[in-house]
């Protein structure tokens, strides 16, 4: 349960950050990647905000927000791939020496989404923890912590 509260607290953390975090980024293919984790966040930021009742529920929105994750989740290792770096990357080099383990958390995610059954609030509750789970897995091991 605690768990669940935690995601839900990031999920609307993240949905109500509106500015572009690819600012000032130099790197074409560092801001590519960042893109791709920016739909990653706008998506579980709805499904989070459903699930807690600060946006109306919608099973058409929230399948809309499953699938999104599902594609975005795929698209994580052809984005990573290449190591670039840019000032304003979070991203660990880790990532790069433990590649089959960063790409099975990309999976991870792409399976977490999956199994979301978005028919109905209830079930979208209960599948937020895991989903957040994948993201704080990947993020402890490949990021720079930014607390
Ligand atoms: C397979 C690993 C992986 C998974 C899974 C993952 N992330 Fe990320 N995420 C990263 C990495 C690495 C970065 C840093 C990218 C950079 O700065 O170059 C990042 C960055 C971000 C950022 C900041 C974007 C930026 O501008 O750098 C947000 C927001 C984010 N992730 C949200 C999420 C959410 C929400 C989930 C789960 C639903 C998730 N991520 C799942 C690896 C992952």
């Amino acid at each position: 349960m605690k768990k669940f509260l935690v995601t839900l607290a990031l999920g609307a953390t993240l949905a109500g950050t509106g500015f572009a975090m690819t600012e000032g980024v130099e790197n074409e293919a560092v801001k590519a990647r960042m893109m791709v984790m920016d739909g990653v966040k706008n998506a579980t930021g709805a499904l989070g905000a459903m699930a807690k009742g600060e946006m109306e529920f919608d099973a058409d929105k929230a399948a809309e927000a499953r699938q999104a994750l599902i594609d975005h989740a795929a698209e994580i290792p052809a984005a990573f791939e290449a190591q670039e770096m840019d000032p304003k990357s979070t991203a660990l080099p880790a990532i790069w020496e433990n590649w089959a383990d960063f790409e099975e958390k990309a999976k991870a995610l792409g399976a977490a989404a999956e199994e979301l059954d978005t028919s109905a609030v209830e079930w979208v509750q209960a599948g937020m923890g895991d989903l957040g789970g994948t993201c704080a897995a990947c993020h402890k091991a490949y990021r720079v912590k930014k607390d």
